[in-house]
């Protein structure tokens, strides 16, 4: 196939128009992520690097920018997002995983200093495993259990692991947290022995607001992983008061939170013989995180 060399600016030039008039801001690395990934490229092109494309490959890349101007995210056009320091897999299943859920990862490490322990860690609604995945590469002795209800999503994980090369002992559970007695069901497997840490992101908006939301999240991301029912807190109205039974005395929870949900789900914590510890705050100033233990 015949190839030219031309400069990525030139390539460009005119989907970035395209896109900025729509109002993407990210307008110029949507359009170099996407030609990379048409190139075939490890690292994402830069502006001014010289490349060889051929002609039916520029066609490729003009239609998946279509896709992009259609608003759906260069993560689900691409099937792949980085978090914390790795690029994870995604499907329709599994939720983009979120910049924010790495205050989770941080306030892990903070309560969590020491890396080599052998820790036993739930992630609870693990969706493409962005969470417990990276804290096993954190802890590289650790164990790690992800809970999901799609079994769909527990596939992903699955395929992240081999493809992060992770070692670790890991079981993936398909379990519903709104069933009776979930929390007996996931210690059978378990034989038992009960966990360190505990990281939960659950669905949290509420049904009615789904359809506010930009169209990169509510046409893309699965309802599954956003629907907290009518105010949002339902998942965790199922998930906290099991919580106790499944935490051993020492250990601790991290509970991912939407805006503003910070004093009702401290509430239901509380309610249920948690202790709380602190909140953690994003990027944005908003409390994003609550982490509780037992005693
Ligand atoms: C907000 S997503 C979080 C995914 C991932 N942990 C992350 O942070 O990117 C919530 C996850 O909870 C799962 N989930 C929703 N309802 C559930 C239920 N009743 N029982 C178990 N998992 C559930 C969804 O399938 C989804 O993977």
């Amino acid at each position: 196939m015949n190839k030219k060399k031309i400069d990525v600016y030139s390539l460009i030039k005119l989907e970035v128009e395209k896109l900025k008039k729509l109002g993407f801001k990210t307008a110029s690395l949507d359009c170099r992520m996407l030609l990379s990934q048409i190139l075939k490229k490890t690292n994402t092109v830069y502006t001014h690097q010289e490349v060889y494309i051929s002609q039916n490959q520029i066609l490729k890349f003009q239609t998946l920018v279509k896709q992009r101007q259609k608003g759906k995210p260069v993560s689900r056009i691409l099937n792949r997002r980085n978090f914390w320091k790795r690029e994870f897999i995604l499907d329709e299943h599994t939720l983009d995983p979120r910049p924010d859920s790495e205050i989770l990862i941080e306030a892990v490490l903070r309560h969590f200093p020491e890396k080599n322990q052998s820790l036993k860690i739930l992630d609870l609604g693990s969706g493409s495993g962005c969470l417990g995945l990276s804290l096993l590469e954190e802890y590289e002795n650790a164990q790690i259990t992800f809970v999901d209800t799609s079994k769909k999503s527990l596939k992903v994980v699955k395929r992240n692991s081999l493809l992060l090369r992770l070692k670790g002992k890991l079981k993936y559970i398909n379990l519903d947290w709104h069933s009776y007695d979930w929390d007996t069901t996931l210690l059978n497997f378990e034989e038992k022995t009960k966990f360190d840490i505990i990281v939960t992101n659950p669905p949290y908006i509420p049904s009615n607001e789904i359809k506010f939301l930009e169209i990169g999240v509510k046409d893309y991301d699965p309802t599954l992983a956003l629907d907290g029912g009518n105010d949002g807190l339902d998942a965790y109205r199922s998930i906290i008061p099991r919580l106790k039974n499944l935490l051993k005395p020492e250990g601790k929870i991290f509970v991912e939170i939407g805006k503003g949900q910070e004093d009702l789900v401290k509430k239901i914590g509380l309610q249920n013989k948690l202790l709380f510890v602190e909140f953690k705050k994003d990027l944005l100033n908003i409390i994003r995180v609550i982490v509780f233990c037992m005693k």
